[in-house]
């Protein structure tokens, strides 16, 4: 039984983003002029928030990191309070970076997306490589029946297979917009 890979495939989705952001970020800096791409710097803050911070870091916080606060199943250290700290200087820096925007703070703006893509690289390769290893083997198979029942609820309730498309229709026209 496995608990980690509808999560990695999520993390695909963000490092996509991440690198698309990252080539915005890369044409502002060489354009000033590119109002029309700051601006759009708005519809990653979307994808952020609604998909990587609602929809991913919600089913980490309130399932799986949940359950691997129980006895037994981390035996030598615990990386969840890092993992936690992540999410939260990942929220701060989406929340600056929104005010860029509003305020057409350039410099600002893109010291702040750049943070976060930086932190968020970081922080899925340390959940691929380390944190979701150790899951699926502290982890026994009551437990893992438990968190997928609660995926499904969040499923569910949050839609997300159509959360998913929406956003992967977001990426695409995203990805247009910086290749004109
Ligand atoms: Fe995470
Ligand atoms: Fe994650």
């Amino acid at each position: 039984m496995n608990v980690t890979k509808k999560l990695m495939d999520e993390h695909q989705l963000i490092i996509k983003y991440i690198s698309l952001l990252e080539l915005y970020l890369t044409k502002i800096k060489n354009d000033r002029k590119r109002e029309d791409l700051f601006v759009k710097l708005g519809d990653f803050v979307d994808f952020i928030k609604n998909y990587a911070d609602k929809y991913h870091h919600a089913k980490e916080e309130n399932i799986l990191f949940k359950f691997m606060e129980e006895p037994g199943v981390l035996t030598h250290c615990n990386p969840l309070p890092v993992m936690l700290n992540d999410h939260e200087n990942g929220r701060h820096f989406i929340r600056e970076l929104l005010v860029a925007i509003v305020n057409h703070d350039y410099a600002k703006g893109l010291l702040n997306a750049q943070a976060w893509a930086n932190l968020l690289t970081e922080h899925i390769y340390k959940e691929d490589n380390v944190l979701y290893v150790m899951a699926e083997q502290g982890l026994n198979d009551e437990q893992k029946t438990k968190i997928n029942l609660e995926y499904d609820q969040i499923e569910k309730q949050l839609n997300g297979e159509n959360l998913e498309k929406k956003y992967i229709m977001l990426y695409s026209l995203l990805e247009e917009v910086i290749k004109k």
